[in-house]
């Protein structure tokens, strides 16, 4: 069974790539390497041994996306490509709703004309804002985003869950991710940001490796046990498994149209100075950092209840923090041997 898999050369999405492959799935990748590397492919390739089709093209080029699904014919369409980086978004909103929304609605579209039904859409826990309680449940209300990136994906949620009541046609889920982080343990594959990283974990790993001179700490004067932001961290390879168990969900579902949404966290939070504890501890290393102010939007804290994804899906996180920071370090140090 094929799947399309757009954004698949990106971090969520090769590890996807490869839990497909393992799961019986082949996937094909649809990318426009805006963020991403071509050499992912090649390394995709090594890990899994197959040869996975890959076409760099942009997702909301609608008459040759149109010539790839008709082609492909796939099973369903696993939709990542999206800009990403928060602070960006609010520099450029119109780069950000042009581009994730339209591809959104280029995909919709076609899989209504095509007849494609399962569609699995790349959410993120940002749309409950700073959360009235914790963990978060996907009944918790979402809250104004504080970030274009925030609001289109509130935005593509939205046209989603309208177009399955609308059509009755499509099956879709949208799982909101907590903060993923870590990489392959073959380390093969791992994330690849583009300049500074604005995450903390490639932040972390540039510095462990000497490639960053210090980590800042944004804000150790939250409401927090030791004051810093608490958030929870998720393995990419258990973040990739939750979809594989969302499409086989889809595609073993009776109902002509479905929209169903899941959290997809570990249900337990850690603060940033736990996380970098950890990290210095698990690869016995020393990370420079300092305590600087809070950065603005950020949450104070956040973990997800993944109870609903364990019952309905059969998913849950098996990885541990520890497993996430060595897979980390591992993949930064082999980026640094192959420069
Ligand atoms: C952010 C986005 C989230 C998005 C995710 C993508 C918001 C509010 N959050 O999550 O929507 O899906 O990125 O990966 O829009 N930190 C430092 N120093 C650093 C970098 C980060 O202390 O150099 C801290 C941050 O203040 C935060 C924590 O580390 O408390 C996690 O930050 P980050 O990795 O950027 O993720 P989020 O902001 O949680």
């Amino acid at each position: 069974m094929k799947v399309i898999v757009t954004g698949g050369l990106g971090f969520i999405g090769s590890h996807t790539v490869v839990e497909l492959w393992n799961s019986g799935f082949e996937p094909v990748i649809v990318d426009n390497l805006s963020n991403s590397n071509e050499s992912v492919l090649s390394q995709l390739n090594e890990l899994t041994g197959k040869q996975t089709t890959c076409y760099k093209i942009d997702c909301t080029e609608v008459d040759m996306l149109r010539e790839i699904i008709r082609e492909e014919k796939p099973e369903g369409i696993i939709h990542f490509a999206a800009h990403k980086a928060v602070g960006e978004s609010v520099k450029e909103p119109l780069k950000y709703y042009g581009n994730n929304v339209n591809s959104t609605l280029v995909l919709i579209n076609l899989m209504r004309e095509i007849g494609i039904k399962n569609l699995i859409f790349s959410s993120s826990c940002t749309v409950y804002g700073e959360p009235d309680s914790i963990p978060v449940t996907e009944q918790n209300r979402r809250k104004k985003a504080t970030s274009p990136y925030g609001n289109t994906k509130a935005i593509c949620e939205d046209i989603i869950e309208n177009s399955v009541h609308a059509y009755q046609c499509l099956r879709a889920t949208s799982l909101r991710y907590f903060n993923p982080i870590g990489a392959h343990p073959s380390g093969l594959i791992g994330e690849l940001p583009l300049g500074v990283p604005n995450n903390l974990v490639p932040y972390i790993t540039q510095t462990a490796v000497g490639k960053r001179p210090k980590l800042t700490v944004f804000g150790n004067d939250y409401d927090t046990a030791d004051g810093t932001c608490v958030r929870d961290f998720i393995h990419v390879v258990d973040l990739a498994q939750a979809h594989v168990a969302a499409l086989n969900f889809l595609i073993s579902s009776k109902s002509e149209s479905l929209y169903e949404v899941f959290n997809i966290g570990t249900g337990s939070g850690n603060s940033v100075l736990e996380l970098i504890q950890c990290f210095e501890e698990v690869n016995s290393v020393k990370l420079n950092y300092e305590f600087g102010s809070r950065r603005e939007g950020d949450i104070e804290k956040i973990y997800g209840c993944a109870d609903k994804a364990r019952a309905i899906l059969g998913w849950k996180s098996n990885k541990t923090l520890q497993e996430a920071l060595a897979d980390a370090y591992r993949w930064e140090r082999r980026l640094l041997e192959s420069n």
